[in-house]
């Protein structure tokens, strides 16, 4: 007996990417499993069922086929009610599963025996950095949104002196300096514009600096200690958000283009620009809201819409930035899944996971029949 590893066609909407790329299919392969790809699983993606087919996977007719017949799961996003319906009892499943707004989905999985793992809470040690999953799709993320800005933007970024006359550079201000905003940094001053950028989190000044930008934030004692020991933000005062506001206010009303990308692990992205702000803001601005899956960074975002504010800003809540550039992002993708099966045990056709591995407790929302997540179990 083989252990099976099934890849199935994404089933939320406008979920462009693929969990396996033909490099990854050849890998897991030579872990020692076969694996089986649903039809069409990457043609939105840009793969063909032939080139998982050369790769030496076995396409599949349909998801939920393959899916009764799979030791292990991989998705890019949780699996859908159908899929659970279908799935092997005691298999693996592992995907993004935005375990923060999918209680259901986790309740599910447990009363079907699954065991799942969230991607997204692989924790950020040294060991597990091939397949941090929330890293290498926010790199592109941030990536792409300086792209979306710069198609709205009815002006360009760098400076140009042309015998017609001077046009000046944008000035790009970036929300939330974690891996999405640097990539936004970076990719804005390569494309010419004046950069600035704020975080609550110390470390970050130095960060932004060494990209060329200008750092913008109130350093105060609250400040200092804003960084958990998990390198992630906390949620600031009252107090401390206000003196943000008023410092950012002047600021954002020269801005072309505002980028943010402020988030908290499991709680709702914090407020950081207003409707007055926005109001300021010139006509032709842009606001790229990366949060807005997670409830938005600025007041007046709406999900999937452009929003033309009365002063003539724009503000775009794009969800699923890297499904915008499914190839590179599946790609990455692919080979942070194919480093997590590496942690799972496969012996005689016999797939195991050890929930004592660090990293596999950490990730680990169901198994054994229950919820095994802290942040999840049944108080
Ligand atoms: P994230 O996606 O959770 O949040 C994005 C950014 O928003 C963070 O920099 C956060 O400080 C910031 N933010 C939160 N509240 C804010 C507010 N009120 N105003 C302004 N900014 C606010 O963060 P991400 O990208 O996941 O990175 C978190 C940390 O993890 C960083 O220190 C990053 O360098 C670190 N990291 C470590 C890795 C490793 O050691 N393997 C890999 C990837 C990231």
């Amino acid at each position: 007996m083989t252990a099976t590893i099934a890849v199935t066609k994404e089933t939320r909407a406008g979920e462009t990417r693929v969990a396996a790329t033909p490099e990854t299919v050849k890998k897991l392969m030579g872990l020692g499993y076969k694996v089986t790809v649903e039809t069409g699983a990457g043609l939105a993606a840009s793969i063909l069922d032939a080139d998982y087919a050369a790769a030496g996977a076995t396409i599949a007719a349909s998801g939920p086929a393959s899916l009764s017949a799979a030791d292990i799961v991989l998705k890019v996003r949780g699996p859908s009610d159908a899929e659970i319906a279908a799935l092997k009892p005691g298999s693996i499943v592992v995907a993004l599963m935005n375990p923060y707004n999918d209680r259901p989905m986790i309740e599910a999985l447990a009363a079907k025996g699954a065991s799942a793992f969230a991607m997204e809470f692989v924790p950020r040690i040294t060991r597990a950095q091939v397949m941090d999953a929330l890293s290498s799709q926010a790199n592109l993320a941030g990536y792409r949104a300086v792209i979306e800005a710069a198609e709205a933007y009815g002006r360009v970024l760098p400076m140009m002196m042309t015998a017609a006359g001077t046009v000046a550079a944008a000035k790009v201000f970036i929300m939330g300096v974690g891996v999405a905003g640097l990539q936004a940094i970076a990719t804005a001053r390569r494309l010419g514009a004046v950069v600035t950028a704020t975080d609550v989190r110390p470390a970050t000044k130095e960060q932004v600096e060494s990209l060329g930008a200008k750092f913008l934030a109130v350093e105060d004692e609250e400040f200092k200690n804003a960084q958990t020991a998990g390198g992630y933000a906390k949620e600031m005062s009252a107090d401390y958000q206000a003196k943000q506001a008023a410092l950012v206010s002047s600021h954002i009303a020269k801005q072309d283009i505002v980028i943010t990308t402020a988030l908290i692990p499991g709680r709702p992205a914090p407020k950081l620009v207003s409707a007055e702000q926005v109001a300021s803001m010139k006509p032709g601005s842009v606001l790229v809201d990366l949060a807005i899956e997670q409830g938005g960074n600025v007041v007046g975002a709406e999900l999937d819409k452009t929003v033309i504010t009365a002063n003539g800003a724009k503000i775009m809540g794009i969800p699923n930035l890297p499904g915008r550039i499914a190839t590179d992002a599946s790609a990455l993708y692919a080979r942070n899944l194919f480093a997590f099966v590496g942690l799972l045990g496969l012996q005689e056709g016999k797939v195991s996971a050890d929930l004592e591995d660090e990293i596999l407790k950490a990730s680990a929302l169901t198994h054994g029949g229950a919820i095994v997540h802290p942040a999840f179990k049944p108080s």
